[in-house]
């Protein structure tokens, strides 16, 4: 398998000025993320993940140094794909999930506001598909919810890195921002997939 790419990011990085600066976006996609394909690259040569894709060693590798940083190659891309230049209703068929599994749909921003605010130190929050339900889930660090069978749809990066240039200490601001931002046809797109 050739070398792990580093994705470009799928707008531009003043798209999303007024949510997240050009800075920001610079600095997570341009370093952050840069660094995590570059160490994945030379931590899994001479492993018996060298030619395995990034879901492959996510899955198997489970723990380590490789996997840390292969999750956090995922997630970021995940991440970026989840956010959207443009503010997108949510389509009626993801709205009507949401409602069966949460209540209704302001309920389920609420209550995944709550878990990123509350997740402790550097991690994620997701909405994933559990069996036929769907969850927020949060993970710390480089976790990620393949590791215990739930499929990822959306997630925000909660590791300061994502917001602190913008938001400094105001983690709250960042995603409730963050759920105006949300690309939910991509969200929609991996209900389907994971059907
Ligand atoms: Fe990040």
């Amino acid at each position: 398998m050739p070398l792990i790419s580093l994705s470009p990011l799928p707008y531009e990085k003043t798209a999303l000025n007024g949510f997240l600066s050009e800075q920001t976006l610079t600095f997570h996609h341009d370093k952050h993320l840069a660094t995590y394909v570059e160490t994945t690259n030379k931590l899994r040569v001479g492993t018996a993940f060298e030619h395995e894709s990034i879901y492959n060693i996510i899955v198997n590798a489970r723990e380590g140094a490789l996997y840390n940083n292969a999750a956090q190659v995922f997630n970021h891309e995940f991440y970026f794909n989840c956010l959207s230049a443009t503010t997108q209703e949510i389509p009626e068929e993801l709205s009507e999930c949401l409602k069966t599994n949460f209540g209704t749909v302001e309920v389920f921003l609420e209550k995944f506001v709550a878990s990123a605010v509350g997740n402790f130190g550097s991690g994620w929050t997701w909405l994933v598909k559990n069996g036929d339900g769907l969850e927020i889930v949060n993970t710390q660090n480089a976790g990620n919810p393949l590791l215990y069978g739930k499929i990822p749809l959306l997630t925000v990066d909660v590791w300061e890195h994502a917001y602190y240039l913008d938001y400094q200490n105001r983690r709250a601001d960042y995603v409730k921002a963050f759920c105006n931002h949300v690309n939910w046809a991509h969200v929609l797109a991996c209900l389907h997939e994971a059907k």
